[in-house]
């Protein structure tokens, strides 16, 4: 049945890699029988600049109307001139809330004809090949009381609160474990089990869920700042690593190095399967509005095109069309195309449109 993908593309170079990943999805539709239908929507600083809000009420209903959402990025160098009523409307973080999307799939890999081209080899980790499952809706990012209070003595002081339920831990080691099952059969829990009581909590959880129903994968457990290490130091002995918000959200930026450049790296935001059978899911580069960058047409595409391929895998539950797709990033690769995040001195440099045409040209040669 026509699926309803509700388009994003944000600020900065969001709407540039997002075209090129639509433009790769329409390959798919055209070639490959795929049934999306693809809309655009504005929202973010864009939307504010058009419209005077961040969450215009019609995207807000196409966002919990659709199937999945592509994403691009959003952040403007300058938020001031937006009042923060109206930033926090048009934040990422309260889509996320709202469409219960707690399991958060950060495949990180070292493509082949990087890790091979032996200047860049000090860049990436041959033969690492992991997925990062981030809880995504619940821990410090959330947790209340928080805010910043003015003490007794007129100083202040900035609170945050670190929380997980047994039900929020367990949803997401659940995740992790069928997964695993999926790939190479091994989950690491990552939590500081040492030191916080909510990380006491989320190894007890993993430990209680896995003896009950995954025994056959095989479950190990990491202090998160000796993950830190391990990620530099051997990436290759991960399979999927199971983590809270926190841990997750600067863990999977760690490695990011192993792969080359955060403009490579796909994400998707996945809630419970619904009365349907059907996840919710928010498909997204994990890399941000990249001002530094945006309207030059330079940006690597990847990204946004490896989330396109989630995006096939898990809500258009097409896998063979997901593989075909990363197959053909690492074809284009293994020709030679580089953006200029992943270029070495001397190699020929394409834009954003070329680096996706490449991807589109190895897709007709499958
Ligand atoms: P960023 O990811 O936008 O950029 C970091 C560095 O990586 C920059 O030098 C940028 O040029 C480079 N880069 C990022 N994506 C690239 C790509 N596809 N190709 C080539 N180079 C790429 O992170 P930064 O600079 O910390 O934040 C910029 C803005 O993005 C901020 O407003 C921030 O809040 C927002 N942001 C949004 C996110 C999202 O929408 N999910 C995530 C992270 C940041
Ligand atoms: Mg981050």
């Amino acid at each position: 049945s026509m699926l309803d993908i509700c388009v994003l593309p944000g600020d900065g170079i969001g709407p540039e890699v997002t075209d090129e990943a639509v433009r790769v999805l329409d390959w798919f539709v055209a070639k490959r029988g795929v049934q999306l239908r693809m809309t655009r929507h504005l929202f973010g600083a864009a939307s504010w600049a058009a419209q005077g809000t961040t969450m215009p009420e019609a995207t807000w209903d196409a966002i919990m109307r659709a199937d999945a959402l592509l994403f691009g990025a959003v952040g403007s160098l300058d938020q001031t001139h937006i009042p923060p009523e109206e930033r926090r409307k048009g934040a990422l973080l309260r889509m996320r809330k709202a469409l219960d999307v707690f399991a958060n799939v950060r495949p990180v890999r070292a493509w082949a004809p990087l890790a091979e081209s032996s200047p860049f080899k000090a860049r990436t980790v041959a033969g690492a090949d992991l997925v990062f499952v981030r809880e995504l809706t619940a821990g410090v990012y959330f947790g209340t009381p928080r805010g910043i209070e003015t003490q007794a003595d007129g100083t202040r002081r900035g609170v945050n609160t670190h929380t997980y339920t047994e039900a929020e831990i367990a949803r997401a080691a659940r995740f992790a474990f069928e997964l695993a099952r999926t790939r190479r059969n091994h989950v690491t829990s990552v939590d500081k089990a040492n030191v916080m009581e909510a990380g006491r909590l989320w190894r007890d959880v993993v430990t209680e869920v896995h003896r009950a129903d995954f025994a056959d994968v095989t479950l190990e457990h990491m202090l998160a700042d000796n993950c830190a290490l391990q990620l530099g130091r051997t990436p290759t002995r991960f399979d999927v690593i199971v983590t809270d918000n926190l841990f997750g959200d600067l863990l999977s930026d760690c490695a990011g190095a192993i792969n080359g450049s955060l403009g490579m790296l796909p994400s998707a935001a996945l809630s419970a399967p619904g009365p349907d059978g059907r996840r919710r899911a928010l498909y997204e580069p994990i890399h941000g509005s990249a001002p530094d960058i945006a309207g030059k047409g330079i940006a690597n595409p990847l990204g946004a095109i490896l989330s396109a391929a989630l995006l096939l895998r898990w809500t258009a539950g097409r896998p063979e069309e997901a593989d075909r797709l990363e197959n053909a990033v690492e074809a284009a690769l293994a020709a030679g195309a580089r953006t200029a995040d992943i270029a070495l001195p001397g190699e020929a440099v394409l834009g954003t449109r070329a680096m996706a045409d490449a991807v589109l040209a190895a897709l007709d040669a499958t």
